[in-house]
């Protein structure tokens, strides 16, 4: 276990990560709010981005961050699901998995191969709609359903690099089935269990296994680990399992008793911080 300030919660905007030095996270690991997602819809308003482009462009200023703390060689493993939706009469696919790659793609990072991750509950849907209906084995207005999410995964730069047979990777190391099962392009991993008051459920918490996964595949023990949308903290609950150091911004106050609650006895090693005012005005990111 490492010390206090080890771990880190920051309440606050990780649009604008000043806390956090140019080069000094090894691995983002994340789930940002999905454009055209219902669930996502008052977030997104509240913050005045009504459009799928005004949307994308919030999100695209926390890679803009995410790619700056990257060091080099350091990878962002992105959790996001496409949306369908009818719009002025028109159903359609709004694709955030490809509009979170051009983002990446624009910053220089390198798209690698991505995993899709399928949950077992899905059902399939007709015309948009929950559920196929009646007419649902008649051509041809029928859709497929979205039952995959994608874990898009980003390089900066080339390769991290170790001294020859360097002792903390070595302890770092995962087994034979753990890598043909890990490495594998489709993942099917249940949803996250609903613990308190439903919240992980309305935040969309991602299960533990999903982070676990990614943080033994893509760090080593004691780098730091970032989540720029830590909600509920899961990834910040298994960055201390795992003996990696962590680093998680989250807008919403409130969600302090929830990370707290989760972590149990563990919430000691972790320091809560406010984010200071910031002053959009004079802020270098562009919107
Ligand atoms: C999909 S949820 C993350 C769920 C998380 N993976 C978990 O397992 O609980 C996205 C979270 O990002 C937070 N969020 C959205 N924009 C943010 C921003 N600019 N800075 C910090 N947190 C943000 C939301 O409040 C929400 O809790």
């Amino acid at each position: 276990m490492g010390k206090t300030a080890d771990y880190r919660v920051i309440l606050g905007d990780s649009r604008w990560m000043r806390e956090l030095a140019d080069e000094s996270i090894h691995l983002v690991v994340t789930s940002p709010p999905y454009p055209m997602v219902a669930l996502w819809d008052g977030f997104f308003a509240q913050e005045s981005f009504h459009s799928y482009d005004s949307m994308h462009g919030y999100l695209d200023q926390v890679w803009r961050e995410v790619s700056r703390v990257l060091v080099n060689g350091g990878l962002a493993c992105v959790n996001i699901g496409d949306a369908t939706r009818t719009v002025d009469g028109t159903f359609r696919l709004y694709p955030n998995h490809s509009r979170v790659i051009e983002a990446f793609e624009r910053l220089g990072l390198a798209t690698l191969p991505y995993i899709l991750w399928k949950k077992p509950t899905t059902k399939p849907h007709y015309k948009g709609k929950g559920a196929f209906l009646g007419s649902g084995f008649l051509p041809p207005n029928a859709y497929v359903t979205l039952d995959m999410e994608y874990i898009l995964i980003f390089r900066k730069g080339g390769l991290r690099s170790f001294v020859p047979k360097d002792p903390v990777r070595y302890r770092s190391v995962f087994t034979k089935s753990e890598r043909d099962k890990w490495f594998s392009q489709v993942w099917t991993v249940t949803g996250a269990r609903q613990n308190v008051d439903g919240v992980e459920r309305r935040i969309a918490a991602f299960p533990e296994e999903i982070p676990r996964r990614l943080i033994r595949m893509f760090s080593v023990l004691d780098d730091m680990v970032l989540d720029p949308f830590l909600g509920s903290g899961t990834s910040l609950k298994v960055a201390l399992d795992l003996q990696r150091r962590f680093v998680g911004y989250e807008r919403m106050a409130e969600m302090e008793t929830l990370i707290r609650k989760r972590l149990g006895g563990m919430s000691t090693n972790v320091l809560f911080e406010k984010q200071p005012p910031i002053d959009i005005s004079t802020s270098q990111v562009e919107n």
